[in-house]
């Protein structure tokens, strides 16, 4: 599904990637862990087209997601480590994500409540002025309800109350043997149950790659 191929990235004198091989597949569950700066949402940026590699390549279902990001981005539904500061209101958003992903509304209704967000009573607000907790469990819902290949979620329940934590794995138990899920995040022992793969960045580098 998606496939890494000694993937360099540098900002000025900094090497954030450094030749990074992976094969990213369908049915795997992924942690990717590191120390803060190891590379790790620079890698995620990557695949999601937003950085031009320095060298290597990037394939998702073989098509290059810098070049092709509308392509590539349909097929991902990506939870960000930082809400971005959206300037519509939940009413419009949801509509927005209608539109642009065929998302059903119903859906992302069903799972907000199931996280313990009542969306209705807040239908009128601006996203960015919503608590970062109910950001991230909206954000979430979106992206699941999208029902795409490819899950992404970098650290998204940094945020979240314990009930929320939990409601957000046992909401994605349906989804795993179909997906590739990918996961950033500093505590394994909360996805320890849904992933079957761990690789450790350090230093822009791979430094290990595990089935567990
Ligand atoms: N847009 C950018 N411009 C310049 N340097 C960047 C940029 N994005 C990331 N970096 C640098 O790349 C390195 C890796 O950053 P990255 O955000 O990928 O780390 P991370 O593993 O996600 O860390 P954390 O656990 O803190 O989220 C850092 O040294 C960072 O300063
Ligand atoms: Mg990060």
């Amino acid at each position: 599904m998606i496939k890494i191929n000694n993937l360099t990235k540098k900002f000025a004198n900094q090497i954030s990637l450094d030749n990074v091989s992976l094969e990213l597949n369908k049915g795997e569950n992924i942690i990717i862990m590191g120390q803060n700066g190891a590379g790790k949402t620079t890698l995620i940026r990557s695949i999601l087209g937003q950085y031009l590699p320095t060298k290597g390549e990037i394939l998702i279902a073989n098509k290059d997601p810098f070049k092709d990001r509308v392509n590539t981005l349909n097929l991902i539904g990506f939870v960000p480590q930082l809400p971005p500061p959206i300037r519509l209101t939940v009413e419009e958003l949801i509509l927005y994500a209608k539109v642009s992903s065929n998302v059903n509304i119903d859906d992302i209704f069903r799972l907000c409540k199931k996280m313990d967000l009542d969306l209705q009573s807040h239908l009128k607000k601006v996203f960015f002025k919503l608590s970062g907790g109910m950001k991230q469990k909206l954000l979430i819902s979106i992206a699941i309800a999208k029902n795409p290949d490819i899950f992404i979620f970098d650290e998204p329940t940094a945020n979240l109350d314990p009930k929320g934590r939990e409601m957000f794995y046992s909401l994605l138990e349906e989804y795993n043997e179909k997906k590739l899920m990918i996961f950033v995040s500093h505590r394994i022992d909360e996805v320890s149950h849904i992933v079957n793969r761990k690789i450790q960045m350090d230093l822009g580098k791979v430094i290990s790659d595990e089935k567990i």
